[in-house]
């Protein structure tokens, strides 16, 4: 039996119109319509940071894990509290800047469970990775205030995140108060 968690909407006819633009000129590679875009999701989600795209989830979530690791010198042995939940992509982008994955459980929301997070965090952590799973900010607040009370910084996994609001704003929005990093995200929903 197949359960269907997790429905994706997209404006087909939208999105067709700018990629057959995009054709008619024979433009597919960076230009102006990648410049349109990242202009209008940076309006979009007021995030003023955020108009750099790449071209995944991955490359976002490895370029904001590098940018920490190299800005503030983590050696090898500094851990990333994460999720064990969405596995490859996730957890093989914390593990590609040569640092080692700490799991910490998920609860019922299936994003990390504060209480697990604090139990694992050790004098070598620097960092833990919130994946918002199916559009879902679980309990995104309680662990922004661990990462403040331990200093620790916030990899924000947006992957599934597009469009979704915490208390009225685009989630990562405290990236300028809590200096939060995200990574792309590139997708409204998982299939
Ligand atoms: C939570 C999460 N993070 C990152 C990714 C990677 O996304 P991409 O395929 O764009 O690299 C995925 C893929 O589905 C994902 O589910």
């Amino acid at each position: 039996m197949a359960i269907q968690l997790f429905m994706p909407t997209f404006d087909v006819e939208g999105c067709l119109k700018e990629i057959r633009e995009c054709l008619e000129k024979g433009w597919t590679g960076l230009g102006w319509k990648t410049v349109e875009l990242e202009n209008e999701w940076k309006n979009y989600t007021k995030l003023p940071h955020c108009a750099h795209y790449v071209n995944s989830a991955t490359a976002g979530l490895n370029l904001a894990i590098d940018c920490l690791k190299d800005y503030y010198g983590w050696d090898a042995d500094s851990e990333v509290i994460s999720t064990p939940l969405t596995f490859i992509s996730t957890n093989h982008a914390i593990l590609l800047s040569d640092l080692k994955v700490v799991f910490a459980d998920v609860n019922d929301t299936a994003c990390l469970d504060p209480k697990s997070v604090e139990d694992h965090i050790t004098d070598k952590t620097k960092a833990v990775c919130f994946v918002g799973i199916g559009g879902n900010t679980g309990d995104y607040e309680e662990i922004e205030k661990i990462c403040k009370k331990y200093d620790l910084k916030l990899i924000l996994d947006a992957a599934h995140l597009a469009g979704t609001r915490l208390n009225g704003e685009i989630v990562g929005g405290g990236c300028r108060r809590n200096r939060v990093f995200f990574s792309s995200c590139q997708k409204s929903a998982y299939s």
